[in-house]
């Protein structure tokens, strides 16, 4: 049978639009063979045409207005890579309006606003798809709708932004500052343009909520979601996990909360070194989903980058063109996300404590004025020096509701004998 030939349009060419391009262009007999789909690419938008680029495209293909690619009469399929809510909502929107199916790696746009696009998706019949988005060359997307469609998700907890996991493992095992790391991630073109978005969290909050709509089949709204980064870990506090049998990874967690909620929340959290997720370094990122039927499974890759990325975006046009059906929110109305403080960890708590007698039965006791017990206890106990002043105090709760462990926080702050604001970090155990 001659094989299928379709014409695309790229909007964005920058790491991954090249990378888009040289793959098609690279393994356009391989995605023949194997898919039976010719792509071809028609027109790309960018920026600066005369930017100088390590890949020759077609004569007249480059343009610097995207509604040239989007309205182009020859383009079947449009690839929005260029990143942002605004214009690229309307490049989104307007190809869909087409009936343009899209594809897109803009998490941003999806999941901020994902009501309005799927909408304009059912409405014109265009499929969007949008592998590329979370989690770069890991096929969550695909497996969480395809291989395990009939399974519900029990659990699913990731490492879902490689920027923040490259700088965490670079400040431990390197000692690079915080800045130096991020400058690398940046070099390597693993960062977003905007590469607050990777350290505040909200990359992989992002993420996470698309990880939401996948699983649970309804749109989270952002603002209900838990987001925060790596901005507050400080290298002290990697160094202690560490010695607790912890890793810090910014953990991405997506799970039923009750019949009605699902807990959506992205933190910088302690992980036992036992456990798979700790193990995750670099740019590299992680899912593992527990399903009611398949029980544990664990898709790890590279998260970011040309290639994982522009990889995803080449299986989701081989979808595109056999026209199976992108998503849709099937369980709309069903779900909202669960409210943060009623979800339940155990947690890492650090107070930085006055040396008198009574501090520890002071702070005890206030815990469990709270209800909160604790599995273990440390102080800066030092062998060699067994006078030193005892300065800070440290303990691992048993699980407790949030909104609870803030309460005692705060109770805490105003207790005479704790001289700093107490930092905590949940302690994840995986568990549904
Ligand atoms: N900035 C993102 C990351 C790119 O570091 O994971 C991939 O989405």
């Amino acid at each position: 049978m001659a094989n299928k030939k379709i014409k695309i349009g790229l909007v964005g060419f920058g790491t991954v639009g090249v990378g888009v391009c040289k793959i098609l262009q690279n393994q356009a007999d391989l995605i023949a063979k194997r898919s039976g789909v010719e792509f071809e690419v028609v027109k790309v938008a960018m920026r600066d045409t005369a930017k100088e680029r390590d890949i020759t495209l077609p004569a007249g293909a480059a343009t610097t207005d995207w509604q040239d690619v989007v309205n182009h009469p020859e383009v079947e399929f449009v690839v929005e890579l260029m990143g942002g809510t605004d214009t690229a909502y309307e490049v989104v929107a307007s190809a869909l309006k087409l009936g343009k199916p899209v594809i897109t790696g803009n998490k941003a746009l999806l999941a901020e606003r994902g009501e309005e696009i799927f909408a304009l998706s059912e409405q014109h019949q265009a499929p969007v798809y949008f592998e590329a988005s979370v989690a770069g060359g890991i096929p969550i997307i695909k497996s969480l709708r395809e291989a395990f469609v009939s399974n519900s998700v029990v659990n699913l907890a990731g490492i879902i932004n490689g920027t923040c996991n490259y700088i965490l493992e670079r400040m431990t095992d390197a000692g690079l500052s915080y800045q130096d790391a991020l400058k690398e991630a940046m070099e390597l073109g693993y960062a977003e343009a905007d590469p607050t978005l990777d350290i505040n969290g909200w990359d992989a909050g992002h993420k996470a909520i698309l990880l939401g709509a996948i699983s649970y089949g309804f749109l989270p709204d952002p603002e209900k979601t838990y987001v925060s980064g790596i901005e507050q870990v400080q290298l002290s506090d990697i160094e202690l996990a560490n010695k607790l049998g912890y890793a810090i990874k910014l953990i991405s967690v997506v799970k039923p909360a009750s019949d009605k909620t699902i807990e959506i929340r992205t933190q910088a959290s302690f992980v036992p070194q036992t456990h798979l997720l700790a193990k995750v370094d670099g740019v590299f990122n992680a899912v593992a989903m527990q399903g009611d039927e398949v029980g544990d499974s664990f898709i790890y890759g590279r998260g970011a980058g040309a290639g994982p990325t522009a990889t995803a975006v080449i299986a989701d046009l081989v979808d595109a063109a056999g026209s199976a059906a992108g998503f849709l929110p099937y369980n709309a109305g069903s779900y909202t996300v669960a409210d943060i403080d009623e979800t339940e960890t155990a947690y890492f708590v650090s107070l930085a404590v006055k040396d008198e007698p009574g501090v520890m039965a002071q702070i005890t006791s206030h815990f469990s004025e709270q209800g909160i017990s604790f599995s273990g206890t440390f102080s800066n106990v030092d062998p060699s020096s067994p006078d030193a002043a005892m300065n800070s105090v440290s303990f691992i709760t048993h699980k407790a509701k949030l909104g609870t462990l803030k309460r005692t926080i705060k109770g805490l702050e105003s207790l005479d004998c704790v001289t700093s604001t107490p930092t905590f970090y949940r302690v994840e155990s995986f568990d549904s």
